[in-house]
């Protein structure tokens, strides 16, 4: 694969990302590291996160004191992750073909951002360029949505959304277990200048009220027809593909790389990967 292919789809909707998932998903992800990587490596190791987005994980753990690298195939993503994480170093790269000028103690990959890859070949060449840039013994932690997770969740309604007073998001996401490939489809709404009616304000009164997350079911179904509910606002709409992986096909990729002590878990570290869990996954370089 050449250069030119690099993954760079997530420049569209960097700016919704940073402000929104970001910060978000940083959080839910710091928890499966705390516990399954963090104790297993030295003070102030070296690690590599592989697709960082907008960088907000690889702060979290610089102010741990490790020292992160982010790599991703967005110049917009990294751009935003360069301000979020300004002591990290950051490269714009493909996660197919990465090189690291020095090896790392762990490499982690979250938010199923390895999903993206569209082959096993693909994702075999991925591990295989992880396995490359690990110091002996080192370390790879990542999460991957699995098909009966995908099967079970993505039946096209809006999964996610926030409505603010001068946009607001949805996401709605698809899966064909045939051919074991879904998208996402992110929409994104933008209020138009004008000023604020009385009718506009109690509007934003009930949008402050949705936020609430006991009421995410009412924001949701506001969501899926905002289009209608609120004529005047512009809307914007991008696709981004994935795949699902048998977390078998998963594990003897990994394998014929050369990885071995192969873990499957939960992110609350469970062996009860149902499809209720995404599958995170942890290896090791043999020594
Ligand atoms: C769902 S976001 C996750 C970002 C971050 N890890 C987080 O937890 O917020 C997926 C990220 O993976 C990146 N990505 C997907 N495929 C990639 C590839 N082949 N090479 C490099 N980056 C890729 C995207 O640009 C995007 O920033």
């Amino acid at each position: 694969m050449s250069k030119e292919n690099r993954y760079q789809e997530y420049d569209t909707w960097a700016w919704l990302y940073n402000q929104t998932m970001g910060p978000e998903y940083s959080k839910q992800q710091l928890q499966p590291i705390e516990t399954l990587l963090l104790p297993k490596l030295p003070q102030k190791a070296t690690i590599l996160d592989l697709c960082c987005g907008t960088g907000h994980l690889v702060q979290h753990l610089t102010e741990k004191g490790y020292h992160v690298t982010g790599i991703d195939g967005s110049e917009a993503m990294l751009a935003y992750a360069s301000l979020n994480a300004p002591e990290a170093k950051f490269i714009l790269d493909d996660a197919r073909t990465f090189e690291l000028p020095y090896k790392v103690d762990a490499v982690c990959s979250t938010s199923a951002s390895l999903n993206h890859i569209m082959s096993l070949e693909e994702l075999k060449q991925v591990f295989g360029q992880v396995y490359l840039a690990l110091k002996e013994n080192g370390l790879f932690l990542f999460d991957l949505n699995h098909p009966s997770q995908m099967a079970k969740w993505w039946k096209g309604g809006i999964a996610e959304g926030e409505i603010e007073t001068e946009y607001a998001w949805a996401i709605a996401s698809d899966y064909n277990a045939k051919d074991t490939t879904g998208y996402f489809k992110v929409i994104y709404y933008r209020a138009p200048s004008q000023p604020v009616t009385v009718l506009g304000y109690l509007r934003q009164l009930l949008y402050k009220l949705l936020s609430l997350r006991v009421l995410t079911r009412f924001r949701l179904k506001l969501l899926a027809r905002f289009p209608q509910w609120e004529k005047k606002w512009h809307s914007k709409e991008m696709t981004y593909y994935v795949k699902g992986y048998a977390n078998a096909d998963v594990r003897s990729a990994l394998e014929a790389v050369g990885f071995i002590d192969v873990d499957l878990l939960t992110l609350e570290g469970s062996t009860n990967v149902d499809d209720n869990h995404s599958a995170y996954f942890i290896c090791r370089k043999e020594r």
